[in-house]
């Protein structure tokens, strides 16, 4: 493996950053998800589809990228037991069009859905800091957060959002970051609340080099997996730390879930051959409502919160990880380096544009000043 020693003498009792996975590292990697491939569907076979949910009137949730896939069937189940949705997409109109059509469907005995639209461009830390700031103003509770959108654009050349970051790691991991971060306030007034990040088993495969965390240092060969991959390691390892440095008092809950291998459209930019190739194998790929069940199972289980405080008490590096069956998982080996996650999660905060004692002023309630949000898209 390269070392990034400049090769200096004092660098010799500095350990090496890692910048990849090993062969055994690797392997395992790709084994975990060959293995959620062939058998999600049995593992998962004791949950119910769709997952009952318990009436949900007064619970406030936003629901990131819900315009599609597990999006959008998890803020519809959610709507439909009765919470407050908040639907934080960059396609409003569709929005919109989807809420009128669900309201429909509903038969004329029940209460219309509690469903609202506000514009989220995650690929626009301004469009982010903006929806936080119009959500705060409310002064009204949150008590769950879905950061449920996100990227994977196989076989595509790497692209850059107009913040000067690889777009997987923009889009999966740092405005989600920086959202959830700047809604603490109203996770707060909403406590005990969730934050619910819909990661993935591609984790497994993925290996964050905080010196190099847009891929552009020639260092390791950029590809959409490389980028896909590391996005939702980065993301585990961010939320490790938050999950570790929330006081418990706060009564604010940070998980990942896996949602299993799901038939959405995240999958749009593969070839057609392999699209068609989708719809052959419908036995082994969830749809999306069987897909939304670890995160709905999250949301709402009223167990989650003691499993999150045993992880906490215990010092368990990595932040509790729900699969695609609904039971707790161990993330990758590389997920449980804390000294690497310490790393990310500083560096998230300077790339978010954000002081490093954020989390500590904003559970105390001040103002904290972010480098993002003045500018109009
Ligand atoms: N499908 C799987 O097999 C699978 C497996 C593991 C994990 N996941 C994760 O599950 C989550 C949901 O994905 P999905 O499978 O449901 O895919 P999907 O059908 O493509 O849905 C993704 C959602 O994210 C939104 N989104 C994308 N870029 C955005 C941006 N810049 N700002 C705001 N919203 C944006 C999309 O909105 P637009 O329509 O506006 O693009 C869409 O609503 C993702 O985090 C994905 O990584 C999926």
């Amino acid at each position: 493996m390269e070392s990034s020693s400049s090769g200096n003498g004092d660098d010799c009792h500095v350990k090496p950053k890692k910048q990849a996975l090993g062969w055994f590292e690797w392997g395992r990697g790709w084994y975990s998800i060959i293995w959620e491939f062939l058998f999600q569907r049995i593992s998962a076979s004791h949950l119910e589809n769709p997952l009952r949910l318990p009436p949900l009137p007064g619970l406030t949730c936003i629901v990131t990228g819900s315009t599609s896939g597990i999006g959008l069937s998890t803020a519809r189940q959610l709507a439909e037991a009765g919470a407050h949705v908040v639907m934080a997409v960059r396609k409003t109109k569709l929005a919109h069009e989807l809420i009128h059509e669900w309201q429909r469907e509903r038969s004329g005995d029940f209460p219309p859905l509690n469903v609202e639209v506000m514009e989220l461009d995650l690929l626009s830390l301004d469009s982010v800091v903006r929806f936080a700031e119009a959500w705060n103003a409310r002064l009204g509770p949150l008590h769950v957060l879905i950061n449920n959108a996100g990227i994977f654009s196989i076989g595509e050349p790497q692209r850059f959002s107009k913040d000067g970051y690889e777009e997987h790691l923009q889009v999966n991991h740092l405005a989600p970051a920086l959202l959830s971060l700047l809604l603490l306030p109203s996770l707060i007034r909403g406590s005990p609340s969730r934050i619910i990040n819909v990661n993935s088993i591609m984790h497994s495969v993925g290996c964050v080099d905080t010196e190099d965390m847009n891929v552009t240092s020639g260092r390791k060969k950029y590809t959409s997996l490389v980028g896909y991959a590391n996005s939702k390691l980065a993301q585990i390892k961010f939320c490790s730390i938050l999950h570790k440095r929330v006081p418990a008092e706060a009564g604010i809950n940070v998980m990942c879930v896996s949602p299993g291998i799901v038939h959405t459209n995240v999958a749009r930019d593969l070839p057609k051959i392999i699209i068609a190739a989708y719809h052959l194998i419908p036995y082994f790929i969830f749809d999306a409502q069987e897909g939304s069940r670890s995160s709905l199972f999250t949301a709402t289980d009223p167990q989650v919160p003691e499993y999150c405080s045993i992880l906490k008490s215990e010092e368990w590096p990595v932040c509790p990880y729900i699969s695609h069956d609904c039971r707790p998982m161990n993330a990758s080996e590389e997920a449980h380096n804390l000294e690497t996650s310490l790393d990310v999660w500083e560096k998230t905060l300077e790339m978010i544009g954000l002081p490093i004692d954020s989390l500590d002023k904003l559970i105390e309630g001040e103002e904290v000043q972010c480098r993002y949000g003045s500018a109009k898209d």
